[in-house]
């Protein structure tokens, strides 16, 4: 028997960054949106745990016990008393070390696989315990829909989404390192005093009403400035999708994956379809939100 799980990517329509704790986090205020672009993880009996991967960028994942799904495997195990044997098969589709939470959605996926593999139930709230201790955005990769987190993003509220958004990605050559991006953050904010982070009632409002317009002028990343500043070429590839008709360009979260919202489908393959000539991507995907969370397939 095997099981897959299928899992989203997210994007951060509100990322509001305060200055940094002293466990090296940065206190948060997180609008998490799911954008259908997933990855699939599949568990089957091992005689060992073992990782595979596929798909785009798969190249980048490390398979050894480093991988966030094989941790999450471990966990789920040693919750159980369980030895974790199992092997996992990572199907890419997120982009890698791009701002869109792939490893967390990865996370989240094995853990759900395994849990339906084993036969172990784990009821819903110690599973988002788990994916807590994994990583900020585990948690919302393995619910999905949309949320707002705080704290280091890890405590989620779900937020009501009252339409359809359509989204184009633009996956950039090569990631960027999550600490590295907080890292920068900190070296450009230091010495001055960083707001408290909080949600945009706007944003909420727009996201509540299904307003395209609203959530475009509303969208805000507190970390763009610092992915601008480690790669300077972003600013670049947001100007053509701008150009393009996208109503509103940022940074996914650490980037560096840029992000544009669309006015409908259509508008979105005309924006991928430029941002792909331009030169200024590898890819350009289309996506619409929101997608549901980790699903057995
Ligand atoms: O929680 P996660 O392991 O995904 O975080 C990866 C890194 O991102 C952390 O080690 C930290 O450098 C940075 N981070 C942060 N503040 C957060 C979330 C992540 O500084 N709220």
């Amino acid at each position: 028997m095997t099981v897959t799980v299928r899992v989203p990517a997210k994007v951060n329509v509100q990322l509001a960054v305060g200055g940094v704790r002293g466990d090296g986090f940065h206190p948060l205020a997180n609008v998490f949106l799911a954008v259908g672009l997933y990855d699939e993880v599949t568990a089957a009996p091992a005689r060992e745990l073992r990782v595979t991967c596929s798909g785009p960028g798969s190249q980048y994942v490390p398979l050894d016990r480093t991988n966030l799904a094989a941790r999450a495997a471990i966990a789920l195990a040693e919750l159980h008393g369980l030895a974790p044997d199992v092997h996992l098969h990572i199907d890419k589709d997120i982009p890698v070390a791009g701002g869109m939470a792939g490893g967390s959605a990865d996370a989240a996926g094995a853990l759900l696989a395994c849990d339906v593999l084993w036969g172990t139930r784990t009821p819903r709230e110690q599973l988002l315990a788990i994916c807590a201790g994994l990583g900020s955005d585990v948690p919302f990769s393995y619910v999905g829909g949309a949320a707002l987190g705080v704290g280091r993003g890890e405590q989620l509220t779900p937020l009501e989404v009252g339409g359809e958004f359509h989204w184009v990605f633009a996956v950039a050559d090569g990631g960027l390192s999550t600490p590295a991006v907080y890292g920068e953050f900190d070296r450009l904010t230091a010495g001055t005093e960083v707001p408290e982070p909080a949600a945009s009632a706007a944003l909420l409002t727009a996201l509540r009403t299904g307003d395209t317009a609203a959530l475009a002028a509303g969208l805000s990343n507190d970390l763009q400035a610092a992915a601008l500043s480690l790669r300077p070429s972003l600013a670049e590839t947001l100007a053509q999708g701008t150009r393009a008709g996208a109503l509103a360009a940022l940074v996914s979260g650490s980037g560096p994956t840029t992000a544009f919202l669309a006015k409908d489908a259509e508008g979105a393959h005309r924006v991928a379809q430029a941002l792909l000539a331009s030169g200024t991507c590898v890819a350009a995907r289309v996506a619409v939100a929101p997608a549901p969370g980790a699903v057995v397939l």
